[in-house]
């Protein structure tokens, strides 16, 4: 299954794709992973998104396009993949389109006051990623990852200015991909405000359908 996760910045896409991608053994392909990735290794790359990363901006379609490209081309993708963060806009749907039409686009639908108590409230482990809640999902240790021991950080985008920022670009550039993947029969919208464990019901019943 080729699968797109949308949303906005903080409706749970991370978590549950980490849960869908082990339910599923298809990979879980995040942008906003393989651009602070980039970030942490200070490759060229990360040296031309830090900054925009950090405001809450989104990075140019070429350079996100071609990122996507390299990676859609791994042979661990040959079973199918689930993209989260990307498309974001128009002209990268349709660039999706062409190096690897997608099957199913499931829509979060979440308040923006969840929103904002869940960016807030995130931490994320350093090492292996592993994404955690100060309220809904505590680690069992304060700032220490249970998976594997790494330290838990704030993302630099989870400070009130920068998700102000985010949630404008995905209003602008990004919520009209829910129009553009209705328009072609791909979108299913699932409630996204419940429990990681109710969502991930909810998810299963709607790949279904
Ligand atoms: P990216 O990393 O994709 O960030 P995002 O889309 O803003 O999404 P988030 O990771 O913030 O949220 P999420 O929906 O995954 O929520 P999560 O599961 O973590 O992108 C970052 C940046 O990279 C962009 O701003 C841009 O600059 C760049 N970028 C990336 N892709 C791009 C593209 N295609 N084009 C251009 N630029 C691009 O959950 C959030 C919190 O809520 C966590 O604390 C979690 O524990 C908690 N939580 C999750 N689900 C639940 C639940 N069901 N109940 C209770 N708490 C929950």
């Amino acid at each position: 299954m080729k699968m797109v996760f949308l949303g906005p910045p903080g409706a749970g896409k991370g978590t549950l794709a980490a849960m869908a991608s082990e339910h599923l053994s298809i990979p879980h392909i995040s942008t906003g992973d393989l651009f602070r990735a980039a970030i942490k290794n200070e490759t060229e790359l990360g040296k031309k998104v830090k900054e925009i990363l950090a405001e809450g901006r989104l990075v140019p379609d070429d350079l996100t396009i071609a990122l996507v490209r390299e990676r859609l081309a791994q042979p661990d993708v040959k079973n199918g993949w689930i993209l989260d963060g990307f498309p974001r806009t128009i002209p990268q749907a349709e660039a999706l389109q062409q190096i690897s039409p997608v099957e199913k686009v499931v829509n979060f639908d979440v308040e923006d006051s969840v929103i904002l108590f869940r960016l807030t409230g995130r931490r994320v482990c350093k090492s292996c990623g592993k994404i955690y809640h100060i309220v809904t999902m505590p680690p069992k240790n304060e700032g220490i990852c249970d998976a594997c021991g790494g330290a838990l950080y704030i993302r630099s985008d989870d400070q009130e200015s920068a998700i102000k920022t985010r949630l404008e670009a995905y209003r602008s550039l990004t919520a009209p991909l829910i129009q553009w993947y209705g328009e072609r029969s791909l979108l299913v919208t699932i409630d996204g405000a419940g429990k990681p464990d109710d969502v991930f019901q909810i998810f299963v019943k709607a790949i279904k359908g």
